[in-house]
């Protein structure tokens, strides 16, 4: 899979759109008489001259169309009137694609050091949560974190991401596990739909584990998430997909599948989180019930790999080096995946308690270095593979006409290579998002 790249160019944006993609400079495109009108009061264009990356779509993956921006009723609506065309002269700066962050658990009301020191001095993500830390530690302090507050921190992240070149980005609940508490992280992931001019996208992930007040009876866990939260979180329109952690100690495939089928019949598409902790039949009930993306894969053998081929771009492999980082446990064997022929994605999974990591820059890094995919690989996973692991691959990913102008002013150039090389700096000078300069 290649990367096209242009010297010289311009990009022209309509309300937030690439309408145009060409080579030349200002004085030359002026002096065309086919140039814009520019007396037509209804439009807003901004010229952007520069050079750019560009790509073609992911390899192994289906053309269908869908049109996920109608789910999102609650999108960030751009206040801007002005009628001028605006010259952007970015000198000669690389621009590239805006990254897509597909896998975030960034509402979270404390980061967990304590649990940090104790797997330094050896303890396991499994014995941390056996104990009742983890996930039910960070629900714990999230149920006793007001709503407001929770909205300022989360929102501090969405910020630092955007700096470092996020502008795509998909939010999980799943520290709430009460009605209550997922229906108040999920209003805070509404919220920051509203706030920020990113995409963003909702997942509600209620069954992220079961609580303690359920430990002993997983069933009734069960039946609340699907009698009384799914209803609950569907009747508000409050998120795009659902996601369950399937996996050891868990949800068994079996409640996957339950949950999965409900979920289904409320025309909400899945994502799971899976073979983080073994082998355990997350992509076999991934690939079964149609989901988007099958996540984590720190355990995949070649019958899984099988399983996501013959799904045939359907449901896409997402790994999260920043998690086999932080947590010391085997990375995705992503370079067997891309090798089997597999559109392989890459997000950050940002969460309090395995991937304390923002930048998908970092999780560009680590796949070259520990994972031995190429910086062009790399690229791709978080552009146009992971848009497609949201079914946003016909909106973002890439810097085609039609496509929404989220893109990056670089601070080097051959960003491709620059980002993966140098580990913790940031390569990005600006970001813009639907044709508007968010970060500079
Ligand atoms: O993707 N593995 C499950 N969930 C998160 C971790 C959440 C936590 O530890 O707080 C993950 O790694
Ligand atoms: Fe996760």
């Amino acid at each position: 899979m290649q990367i096209d790249t242009m010297e010289n160019a311009y990009m022209l944006v309509k309300d937030g759109i690439i309408i145009e993609i060409g080579t030349g400079t200002r004085a030359q495109l002026e002096n065309q008489s086919n140039w814009p009108n520019l007396t037509d009061s209804s439009t807003n264009y901004h010229e952007i001259s520069n050079s750019f990356e560009s790509k073609t779509s992911p390899e192994g993956t289906s053309t269908e169309k869908t049109s996920p921006e109608e789910r999102n009723s609650e999108k960030f609506t751009p206040n801007d009137s002005s009628s001028e065309i605006e010259w952007i002269d970015l000198n000669g700066a690389e621009v590239m694609p805006g990254l897509v962050d597909s896998h975030t658990h960034i509402v979270f009301a404390a980061p967990r050091h304590e649990e940090f020191a104790l797997r330094i001095q050896g303890a396991s993500y499994e014995e941390i949560a056996a104990a009742g830390g983890g996930i039910l530690n960070s629900a714990q302090k999230l149920r006793e974190t007001s709503e407001d507050q929770l909205f300022e921190d989360a929102s501090k992240r969405v910020k630092l991401m955007m700096e470092w070149g996020t502008t795509t980005l998909e939010i999980k609940s799943g520290y709430g596990l009460s009605v209550e508490s997922e229906l108040k992280m999920l209003r805070v992931i509404k919220r920051l739909k509203q706030t920020f001019p990113i995409r963003i996208r909702a997942t509600f992930l209620g069954a992220h584990a079961f609580p303690i007040e359920f430990k002993n009876r997983r069933d009734d866990y069960i039946d609340l998430i699907l009698r009384d939260m799914l209803p609950a979180v569907v009747a508000d329109d409050l998120a795009d997909h659902i996601d369950v952690f399937c996996d050891e100690g868990f949800f068994t495939p079996e409640q996957t599948e339950k949950i999965l089928m409900k979920a289904q019949q409320y025309g909400l598409p899945a994502k799971i989180h899976g073979n983080e902790l073994g082998l355990t039949g997350g992509v076999q009930v991934g690939v079964k019930m149609n989901a988007w993306s099958v996540d984590h894969l720190e355990h995949c053998s070649e019958v899984e790999m099988e399983l996501f081929k013959q799904s045939n771009g359907n449901t896409i492999p997402v790994a999260l080096p920043g998690t086999s980082y932080f947590l010391g446990i085997p990375y995705a064997p992503t370079r067997k995946m891309i090798d089997y022929g597999l559109p392989v994605a890459l997000a950050t999974d940002f969460n309090p308690g395995s991937s304390p990591v923002a930048s998908l820059q970092t999780v560009c890094a680590l796949a070259c270095t520990q994972m031995k995919l190429m910086p062009q690989e790399v690229f791709h996973a978080v552009t146009c593979n992971a848009a497609r692991s949201l079914r946003l691959e016909n909106e973002v990913g890439c810097l085609a006409v039609g496509m929404s102008a989220d893109f990056l002013v670089m601070k080097s150039k051959d960003a491709v290579k620059t980002i993966p090389y140098y580990l913790g700096q940031n390569q990005v000078q600006q970001t813009f998002c639907r044709g508007l300069n968010v970060v500079n």
